[in-house]
């Protein structure tokens, strides 16, 4: 019997709905909902004041957004993680939601192959109290995180990282991470829906750059997805987003 005993109406709001279908996020209005409702109430004001100044940037499109900092967060908490890595910070937005949810104790290496945009984030993360959690490291993260697995100490060290930078390095990302981060720690990727594209015909029409990024991100999902080091979870929120646990 459904909550309040009104089969109908319950067998109406689910008519035609099966495995195949089941995603609520389709429209506009039911994405301002869940932002309004759940979300936008409890982002942290030094968030979103640096939400908005990055939505002014010309590159702002590349921000993560209020709903997938938020999921981020709550994944840093509820699985108590002190050390994380972030590949990709741009002026900070996940960054800051990863500073916020460490605990004090925390730590998070971010990289970047730009300065610049994350100098604009500095001054957010500095007024949110929580400069001293992040460190972070200018260059191309391939070799940043070369240099953390030249350290013995590194391996199985980390908790937790999330990856949100150039995709056609994911793979190799995800080899030096499941080095860094312990069994029982979690890999979150960003952008592995690519704005859909990861689902449409070899023939439709996308930009080089597009269809570049797209096979790589498919390429990166069949990885995941067959890896027996890794449990995947893969949510259709924001870009589309895919958990990994490390299990061995
Ligand atoms: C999508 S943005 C990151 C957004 C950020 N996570 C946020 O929430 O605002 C991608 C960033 O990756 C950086 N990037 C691109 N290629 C990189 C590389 N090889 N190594 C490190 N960072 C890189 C870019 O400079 C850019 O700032």
């Amino acid at each position: 019997m459904a909550a309040g005993g009104d089969d109908t109406t319950i067998a109406q709001v689910h008519s035609g709905i099966d495995s195949s279908n089941k995603t609520l996020l389709k429209s506009e209005a039911l994405y301002k909902y869940v932002l309004d409702t759940s979300v936008l109430p409890h982002e942290p004001e030094s968030m979103r004041e640096l939400r908005l100044v990055t939505d002014k940037h010309e590159w702002g499109f590349m921000q993560s957004s209020p709903d997938e900092a938020s999921l981020l967060r709550m994944l840093i908490k509820l699985s108590g993680a002190r050390r994380t890595l972030e590949v990709g910070v741009f002026t900070g937005y996940s960054l800051l939601a990863t500073a916020l949810a460490l605990p004090a104790d925390g730590k998070v290496i971010a990289f970047d192959v730009s300065r610049e945009y994350y100098d604009i984030g500095r001054p957010f993360i500095e007024r949110a109290g929580v400069a001293g959690k992040v460190d972070f490291r200018e260059g191309p993260a391939l070799e940043q995180l070369d240099e953390l697995l030249a350290d013995p100490a590194n391996h199985g060290a980390f908790d937790f990282a999330f990856v949100d930078a150039d995709k056609p390095n994911y793979v190799r990302y995800h080899e030096q991470l499941l080095r860094l981060v312990r069994v029982g720690g979690t890999v979150v990727y960003d952008n592995t829906l690519w704005a859909g594209t990861v689902a449409l015909p070899p023939d439709a029409p996308l930009s080089d750059l597009d269809r570049r990024f797209s096979a790589a991100i498919r390429e990166l999902n069949v990885r995941l997805s067959q890896d027996p080091r890794v449990e995947v979870c893969q949510l259709a929120i924001a870009d589309g987003v895919t958990i990994c646990r490390r299990v061995v």
